[in-house]
């Protein structure tokens, strides 16, 4: 009978040796798929849209800003934040918490002053000083500048360092904190590959961004931040060039 149990045991080993062996199986298959899909499914994935980014300027603001980024969260968004160099220090928190969650930050300047009127230093260190602030507290990322205003001249193109991002939809949010006007004006205008100008810095602005997360994510649109929008187009951004949106043709 000693053979019996010998092989009793030998099938109940081999089976215990099968059961440890699965979950190590399932993780390799996931580990293979994850390994095998991108270029594939960035293909895939660039071929759908409508896209467009949303960008916020002139913020951190502790009290605004921190609300949009909850709502952003909630509905897993990504957004571009180009920051003013003042509101760093405060802001901090905020800053790290942008990053943590997939945002895209970017300059805009440090002091907000209209880059145009000013010497080629003087741009330099607007620019600079925010650049150093930045890379500082959140290490050596790609900051793209969007100039105070939208005004840009061949100075300011020379001395940016990195590409000079405006926009295509304003619905100008600043004059009335008209939330309605705001949604409205946007959804009807939008298009495949827009930059939509708000500001965080305005709790209505808020209220807009998300309403307009609500409204085009209905007809399909999908949030990207203003990298991931130039990837998904295949576009390369240059240094010193400026870009209004970044249309599927492009
Ligand atoms: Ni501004």
């Amino acid at each position: 009978m000693g053979w019996r149990r010998d092989i009793r045991a030998g099938v109940l080993a081999l089976l215990a040796l099968m059961m440890s062996a699965v979950p190590w199986m399932i993780l390799a298959a996931a580990w293979s798929n994850s390994r095998s899909r991108p270029a594939a499914a960035a293909a895939m994935e660039a071929a759908d849209g409508p896209y467009v980014a949303l960008t916020f300027d002139d913020g951190p603001r502790l009290d605004t800003t921190p609300v949009l980024l909850d709502g952003l969260a909630r509905r897993g968004v990504h957004a571009t934040f180009f920051v003013i160099g003042e509101r760093v220090e405060p802001g901090r928190d905020i800053l790290k918490r942008m990053v943590d969650e997939g945002h895209q930050i970017g300059l805009h300047t440090y002091s907000h002053k209209m880059l145009t009127g000013l010497s080629a230093d003087e741009i330099y260190r607007e620019i600079n000083d925010l650049r150093d602030a930045l890379t500082g507290l959140l290490g050596d990322l790609d900051f793209m500048l969007r100039p105070p205003y939208g005004k840009v001249n061949s100075t300011v193109c020379a001395m940016a360092k990195t590409p000079i991002i405006l926009w295509s939809v304003d619905p100008e949010d600043w004059s009335d904190h008209d939330t309605a006007r705001q949604v409205a004006l946007i959804t009807n205008q939008v298009q495949d590959g827009d930059i939509i100008l708000l500001h965080d810095i305005y709790a209505s602005s808020v209220e807009t961004a998300l309403q307009v997360v609500d409204q085009l994510m209905a007809r399909g649109f999908r949030f990207v931040t203003v990298e991931e929008l130039f990837a998904l187009r295949g576009v390369q951004p240059e240094d010193g060039q400026t870009y209004r949106r970044v249309p599927p043709d492009s």
